[in-house]
């Protein structure tokens, strides 16, 4: 097999509490969310965009996501505030995938969601085959219209997922995978 095929045979998530830095260097960020934007999209709409979390901004928005977790649940402990807090900072770098799908006269909303998911699955591909693990995750939170906002998102744009990206301390055994008599159907 080839090396495309073997990465995708073997190709596993790894949870963000598992992957470590170093993250790859703003250069090679550039060449994987090039990579990533290489996907089909009808009508070259490109309805999509990225959001680079890197750094403090990790923290920074891992803030807000304990507020809203917080004000929601007042019960909540200490703990379990700081595991919302570090909900981003795990990874060295988390690249949010923006749907900005909206109504167009002829390119259905639901065609430009399908190619926001491409982006995520280009951008966990490329980076995989760049050496590093992913975890494409979305959580409570990438529904939550405070978190949103501090996020930058119009309240037309939907959260495709957030692409935790890092070296991987471990890279877990296989799931089981769907069997293709269930899921294959020849007409
Ligand atoms: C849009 C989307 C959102 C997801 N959100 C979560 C999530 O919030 N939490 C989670 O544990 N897995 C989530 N997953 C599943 C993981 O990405 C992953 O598929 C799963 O951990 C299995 O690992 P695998 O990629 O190795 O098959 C999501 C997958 C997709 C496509």
């Amino acid at each position: 097999m080839n090396a495309t095929l073997d990465l995708l045979r073997t190709r596993r998530s790894v949870p963000p509490l598992r992957l470590d830095g170093p993250g790859p260097s703003a250069a090679e960020l550039d060449t994987l969310l090039t990579l990533a934007a290489r996907v089909p999209d009808h009508g070259k709409l490109a309805p999509w965009r990225f959001l680079v979390i890197e750094g403090e901004a990790r923290t920074r928005i891992g803030a807000t996501i304990a507020a809203a977790y917080g004000a929601d649940h007042p019960e909540a402990d200490a703990a379990r505030l700081d595991l919302e807090a570090g909900r981003l900072a795990h990874a060295p770098v988390v690249v949010a995938v923006v749907s900005r799908a909206g109504p167009h006269t002829k390119i259905p909303e639901w065609e430009q969601v399908l190619s926001a998911g491409a982006v995520c699955m280009n951008l966990v591909v490329a980076a995989n085959a760049a050496g590093y693990a992913t975890s494409w995750l979305t959580e409570w939170f990438a529904y939550d219209r405070r978190v949103l906002d501090a996020l930058g998102l119009s309240p037309a744009e939907k959260l495709a997922g957030f692409i935790h990206l890092g070296r991987p301390q471990e890279v877990p055994g296989d799931r089981p995978r769907p069997d293709l008599a269930d899921i294959v159907t020849r007409i």
